[in-house]
C-alpha cells in the first residue's frame, strides 16, 4: 500500500490524513488491539521479547514501512510511519521501539546511504521480520558526548578491524545486522568516523548481558563487545570518515520515530484514564462529572494535540525533503515531556487502581522515562533546537 502526499500546493495547510493514512493508521490499532494487547503485561513482566510479533509485523509491512517496494518495503511515507508508532505505542512501546530502530535508523539509514548491493543483501530481510537491526553509537563512555568514540575500526586494507563495547544497545540480542559507529583515525576525530554493518555471528563479535529496566521491558537491550572482528570493506556505509555524519543524519529520523512513540505512550495513557473517568463512580457519580478530573483530562487531551501536531510536523518536512532536524528535536523534546506528564495524570485519575499492573498505565508510565532519554537526551535536544535557532 503506498502512501505518498504529493506537496501542498504553494499557500495551503491541510490537517486532514488522507484516506490511505487512515487505512494505515486502523490497521496498525487493529493489531495493537488484537495482537500486541494479549500478553502485554506478561511480556513486561517477564522481560520477553516479542519474537513471534516481529514476525507477524514484517508480515504486515511494519518492519520497513518507509522502504522502497523494491527492497521488501511498504513504500509508504514518514506521516504513516508515525501514524503507526502512535497506535502500536498506546498498547506496548516494547514493540514499539523495535519497530523504531529497525525503521527508522537501520532501514532508512541503509536505504538512504548504502550501497546497492548493501540494500539488497539486507533490506528484504530486515523488512520482512526475518531479523532486526541494531544501531550502535552509545558506549560506556560515550552517550550525549558521541563523538568520543573508543571503539575502533582499525584499516587493515581490504576489511576493518573493529575492537570496543557498545551500551544499551535496542535489539542487540536479537539483531540479524548491527550497524556500528567505530573510530578508524582518531587524528581526524569525528571525520575519522566510520559506520561498519556487522553481521551476528562474525567472529569475536559477542553479546553482553541484557539489561533490566525500568520499563520497555518487553525490548531487548544489550551491550555489545568486539574483540578483532574482521569487517570487509564493502560493508563501510559512505565514503572513509563518514559515521559520524551517518549517524547524525539518521537520528534526526529516528528521533522523529521516538516523538511518535512518546506521543502514543501518552494518548494510550490518556484513553485508559478517560475510559475509566466515565465508569468509575465516586460520591454518587462517575468521576468523570467531577471538575478536578475533568481539569485533568482537557490538560491531558490539549497537550496529547499539540504534541501531535508537532510529531505530524516534523514527518511532513521530512516528506516534502525540507531540513527537519529542529523539528524532529522539538517533536521528541515535547512528546516525551507530555508523555511523563500525561502517564503520571492517568495514574492519578486511576487513583489505587492506577497503581497496579492490570490497569496498563503504570507501566506506560515507566515506559515513558526512555523517551526523554533514548536517541539523544531532552538536554541534547535543546541543544540541537538551539543550535538551529543560532543558526551555528
Ligand atoms: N545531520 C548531519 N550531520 C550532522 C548533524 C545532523 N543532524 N549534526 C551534526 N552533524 C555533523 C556536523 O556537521 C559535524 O560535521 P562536520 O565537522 O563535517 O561539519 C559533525 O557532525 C560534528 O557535529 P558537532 O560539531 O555539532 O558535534 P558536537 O560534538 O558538538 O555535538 C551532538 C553533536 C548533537 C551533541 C551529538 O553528539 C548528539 O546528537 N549526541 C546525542 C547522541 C544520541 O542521540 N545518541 C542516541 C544513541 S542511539 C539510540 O538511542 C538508539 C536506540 O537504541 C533507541
Amino acid at each position: 500500500m503506498a502512501a505518498v502526499l504529493a506537496p501542498d500546493a504553494p499557500g495551503t495547510l491541510s490537517f486532514e490524513l488522507s484516506d490511505e493514512h487512515k487505512l494505515i493508521r486502523q490497521m496498525a490499532r487493529d493489531f495493537a488491539q488484537s495482537e500486541l494487547l494479549p500478553g502485554v503485561i506478561e511480556r513486561d513482566r517477564d522481560e520477553k521479547f516479542p519474537e513471534e510479533l516481529v514476525r507477524r509485523m514484517g508480515e504486515l509491512g511494519l518492519l520497513g514501512m518507509m522502504v522502497d517496494p523494491q527492497y521488501g518495503g511498504g513504500g509508504m511515507d514518514t506521516v504513516s510511519y508515525v501514524l503507526a508508532m502512535e497506535e502500536l505505542s498506546k498498547i506496548d512501546a516494547s514493540a514499539s521501539v523495535i519497530v523504531s530502530v529497525n525503521n527508522s535508523l537501520v532501514c532508512w539509514g541503509l536505504e538512504k546511504f548504502g550501497t546497492e548491493a548493501q540494500k539488497r543483501k539486507y533490506l528484504p530481510a530486515l523488512t520482512s521480520g526475518e531479523y532486526v537491526g541494531a544501531f550502535c553509537l552509545s558506549e560506556p563512555e560515550a552517550g550525549s558526548d558521541a563523538t568520543s568514540q573508543r571503539t575502533t575500526a582499525e584499516d587493515r586494507g581490504d576489511h576493518y578491524l573493529l575492537n570496543g563495547t557498545k551500551n544499551w544497545i535496542t535489539n542487540g540480542g536479537r539483531a540479524g545486522i548491527s550497524l556500528v559507529m567505530a573510530q578508524t583515525d582518531a587524528a581526524k576525530k569525528h571525520k575519522g568516523i566510520n559506520c561498519l554493518i556487522v553481521e551476528r555471528g562474525t567472529p569475536g563479535f559477542a553479546i553482553g548481558k541484557k539489561e533490566e529496566k525500568l520499563g520497555i521491558r518487553g525490548s531487548d537491550t544489550h551491550s555489545l563487545m568486539f574483540s578483532d572482528v574482521k569487517v570487509p570493506k564493502a560493508n563501510r556505509i559512505g565514503e572513509d570518515g563518514f559515521g559520524f555524519r551517518f549517524a547524525m543524519s539518521v537520528l534526526d529520523g529516528g528521533r522523529i520515530g521516538i516523538a511518535a512513540q512518546a506521543l502514543g505512550i501518552a494518548s494510550g495513557a490518556y484513553e485508559l484514564a478517560l475510559k475509566y473517568a466515565k465508569e468509575r463512580k465516586a460520591f454518587g457519580t462517575e468521576i468523570a462529572n467531577h471538575q478536578a478530573i475533568q481539569f485533568k483530562l482537557a490538560d491531558m487531551a490539549t497537550q496529547i494535540e499539540a504534541a501531535r501536531l508537532l510529531v505530524l510536523k516534523a514527518a511532513r518536512e521530512k516528506d516534502l525533503g525540507k531540513p527537519f532536524g529542529q523539528s524532529a528535536a522539538m517533536a521528541k523534546l515535547y512528546a516525551s515531556k507530555v508523555a511523563m506528564a500525561v502517564t503520571a495524570e492517568a495514574i492519578q485519575v486511576h487513583g489505587g487502581y492506577g497503581y497496579v499492573k492490570e490497569f496498563h498505565v503504570e507501566r506506560l508510565y515507566r515506559d515513558a522515562k526512555i523517551t526523554e532519554i533514548y536517541e539523544g537526551t531532552s538536554e541534547i535536544q535543546r541543544l540541537v533546537i538551539a543550535r538551529h535557532l543560532l543558526g551555528a
